[in-house]
């Protein structure tokens, strides 16, 4: 497609094309599919044939969503898996062997923070956590394989000078990996910095409706092939049904994100003016640390608002109060969630660790959905009390 509008390419990309062909793309919900010939199976191992063999390797519905998501970020290729975490451990796992080290930014989601902790620490491949400011430093130390960071990043909301750390992993030879969950295309384009890889929770922005789980690598050809490969040995794959879904929610994905980024910046500089509100973290917001960098690279400033009333004791009351805003994990539906990190993604974590990650105890992560603000305004009041 010749555009770079991100709101065509969400409606257009990956849908059929030719005469009479039809406006959605169909679901091909089969397993596996029929060969010809024995010269055909050959073909096919070829690779580029057009044909299809066993869906856990490729299916018709998800290639036309990868398309679709690998056009968005503006990459020559995708893999779509199962979830957010299908993606992260299969593009982890696709470049790192024992006694490989990961550089990676100690305010990561706790999921990947525990991936790496847990788990690839028992492979042999050591993580060296770096707090966000020192990330270029540790990375230009050399000798990691990868270096993985999310910008904005969670909870805190904190953002990465996304061109600097692509250019010290370049200069290090080091993969950059970045987790832009919580800043989808139109809000930001990693891979337009410099960035090797971008990976993200299409659960979240990219779906967009609360309803499945879908996880997603983009980036150059030869880094995503590899992560395709493994993927299929690693079976973390995406179902076509939910490929179709995936692509339906792209449809509106533009109108969306817009909303969400407007009705957050109303409710961060509202949040901000409250009396029990101590402190509130919005890259909109000139207060954040880190505004004038999200002004170089984002456009509009997320969906994602993180505040703190002070103590637990008040977010625990401030949070059982909320009637319209769901008390719920996750982020990026219609439907605007709130959850408290200390409970959600930082349960488990150590008081070391929770400081090293920027959560106070009071904290409070709102994730803004497609509701009239005012509303929303109105519950976080009666909440606040
Ligand atoms: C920033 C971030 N990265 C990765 C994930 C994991 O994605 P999934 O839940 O789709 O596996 C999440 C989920 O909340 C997330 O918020």
């Amino acid at each position: 497609m010749a555009t770079e509008k991100i709101a065509t390419i969400a409606v257009h990309a990956g849908s059929p094309e030719g005469p009479n062909a039809p406006i959605t793309t169909p679901i091909v919900q089969s397993t596996t599919f029929r060969f010809e010939s024995a010269h055909a199976v050959q073909q096919y191992a070829r690779g580029d044939s057009g044909l299809y063999m066993y869906s856990r390797d490729e299916n018709p519905t998800v290639r036309a969503a990868e398309s679709a998501v690998a056009a968005l970020d503006g990459g020559d290729s995708c893999v779509l898996f199962g979830s957010g975490m299908g993606a992260m451990t299969s593009a982890l796992m696709a470049f790192t062997s024992a006694g490989d080290e990961v550089v990676a930014a100690t305010a990561l989601y706790g999921g990947t923070y525990k991936l790496l902790r847990d788990v690839l620490s028992r492979f042999g491949v050591k993580a060296r956590m770096a707090e966000p400011e020192a990330l270029i430093d540790e990375v230009a130390r050399g000798g990691a394989r990868i270096c993985v960071f999310e910008s904005p990043n969670n909870p805190t909301l904190r953002v990465a000078d996304i061109a600097a750390v692509a250019r010290a992993c370049k200069a290090a030879g080091t993969i950059s990996l970045i987790d832009s969950t919580f800043a989808p295309p139109l809000v930001q384009r990693p891979l337009t910095m410099g960035v090797d890889l971008v990976m993200h929770s299409g659960t979240k922005f990219l779906n967009g409706h609360s309803d499945h789980l879908v996880g997603a690598i983009v980036g150059r050809r030869e880094l995503v092939e590899p992560i395709r490969a493994l993927s299929h040995k690693l079976g973390a794959v995406l179902d076509p049904q939910v490929a179709y879904d995936l692509l339906r929610g792209l449809k509106t994905f533009a109108v969306r994100i817009e909303r969400q980024c407007a009705t957050a910046l109303t409710l961060a500089r509202w949040l901000e003016e409250h009396t029990a509100v101590t402190r509130v973290w919005y890259p909109g917001l000139p207060s954040h640390p880190d505004h004038a960098q999200a002004q170089r690279q984002m456009n509009g400033f997320g969906g994602m608002v993180t505040f703190t009333v002070g103590t637990r004791e008040k977010a625990f009351r401030f949070w059982d109060r909320l009637k319209l805003i769901a008390r719920a994990a996750s982020l990026g539906g219609p439907e605007t969630l709130t959850s408290l990190p200390i409970l959600f993604s930082h349960t488990g974590y150590s008081a070391e660790e929770l400081r090293r990650a920027g959560v106070d105890e009071g904290m409070v992560r709102m994730s803004v959905g497609l509701e009239d603000p005012q509303d929303l305004i109105d519950d976080l009041s009666q909440a606040l009390g």
